[in-house]
């Protein structure tokens, strides 16, 4: 017993739980799903998986991603990056729902499959009815050699290490990143980003890892935020464009670990419905970087402020606007709009944690879930 106590100790590597270890593990991550793809200095990116089959991706009418839980989200941020930068048309689908749709499937379909374990009942099954119908599955998985990465007719592993923390962490922004290098590889061969831009592109997806490590430096600060709010019962998470399924994402990981009840929404569709709950007890983050739709972020903010909501504004360093209006602002680096979620991801990340720890929970194990979910 007590052997094993030390194992795990040694396992954690001086972090007190594998869900924190893991989400400081994100920088090397990151650094480990791009290295040996990404060649700067080249400008060029080598997939295998991809570049075996680029005709299938070229000529794909449109692409299908097939996910669940934390990866489903990734595939949603997949959605945005590939259509603003490769202008191929994405569907995103919980495997669970499309297995058992009867879904339209053309052979000139890209399915994109995503799953950290490899081993997702739906997903698995949503695989096998998109190969019945002729068409191209791609696997993006974390778990080397695992059932999905072997059902599916290529894939690019994202090589994030083991994730053990059952809250999915930095297998969601390795997901990212290896999705990401596709889109950029398929915008650059079909022809609608230029060398220039694609190189530019490049030289800041490298420089990633070291903004995640600065997004990293709030830890305490979010931890002092976490135990303001760990008694909240509800919490809204509002985002939009490339940022709304980090708002869903972070969102999932409150409720995963914490079991506060949290939604995520696009910050516009607040007025739909939402906005409703909000009052002086309700936490609201809202993901607001100087990017995209800000001035109108900005001015959902000032809805929320004017019905007494509490803001915590995850916003672009040196920002001052959100700053002023929100109860608290967490700072992230600025960088491309469409890497954005790779940056924003962080701090929720941590709040999360913080607010679970604060509330006594077994951030690792959470009560009632799975870390892979082989069965319907
Ligand atoms: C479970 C896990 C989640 C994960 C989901 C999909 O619900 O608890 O963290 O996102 O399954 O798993 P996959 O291994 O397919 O990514």
């Amino acid at each position: 017993q007590k052997l094993q106590m030390n194992l795990e100790q040694i396992e954690k590597g001086g972090y007190d739980s594998f869900m924190l270890k893991e989400i400081y593990e994100q920088p090397q991550a990151i650094k480990d799903t791009f290295r040996g793809r990404m060649l700067v200095d080249q400008g060029l990116i080598k997939m295998a998986g991809v570049d075996d089959h680029i005709d299938k991706f070229l000529n794909a009418k449109r692409i299908l991603v097939v996910a669940c839980g934390t990866s489903w989200h990734a595939g949603l941020v997949a959605e945005y990056i590939f259509e603003e930068l490769a202008r191929i048309p994405v569907e995103v689908e919980y495997a669970s729902e499309f297995r058992y749709r009867n879904p339209v499937i053309n052979e000139d379909d890209v399915v994109i499959a995503i799953s950290q374990s490899g081993e997702t009942a739906d997903t698995m099954a949503a695989i096998k009815l998109a190969k019945e119908n002729g068409a191209f599955v791609f696997g993006v998985c974390n778990v080397v050699g695992s059932s999905i990465s072997r059902e599916t007719h290529a894939g690019a592993y994202t090589h994030a290490g083991p994730e053990i923390g059952v809250a999915s962490t930095k297998a969601f922004t390795t997901q990212i990143t290896v999705l990401t290098l596709i889109a950029l590889q398929l915008a650059k061969k079909k022809g609608k980003i230029s060398t220039s831009q694609f190189h530019n592109y490049l030289v800041e997806l490298e420089s990633i890892p070291s903004k995640v490590k600065d997004a990293l430096e709030s830890n305490d600060h979010i931890e002092q935020i976490a135990s303001v709010y760990k008694n909240a019962k509800n919490c809204l998470y509002l985002g939009r464009g490339f940022n709304f399924p980090v708002a869903l994402e972070g969102a999932l990981k409150l409720k995963e670990i914490s079991y506060i009840h949290a939604e995520g929404y696009p910050a516009a569709e607040m007025k739909h419905g939402p906005i409703a709950l909000i009052d002086s007890d309700m936490p609201v983050v809202v993901i607001a970087t100087k990017k995209g739709h800000y001035e109108k972020v900005v001015s959902n903010i000032q809805e929320i402020k004017s019905r007494e909501g509490k803001i915590i504004g995850v916003v672009t360093q040196g920002d001052i606007d959100v700053r002023g209006l929100a109860d608290h602002a967490i700072e992230v680096p600025d960088t491309l709009e469409f890497l954005t979620p790779l940056l924003t991801t962080i701090p929720l990340q941590l709040l999360s944690y913080h607010i679970a720890i604060a509330l006594g929970r077994d951030v690792d194990q959470p009560r009632n879930l799975a870390k892979s979910v082989t069965v319907e």
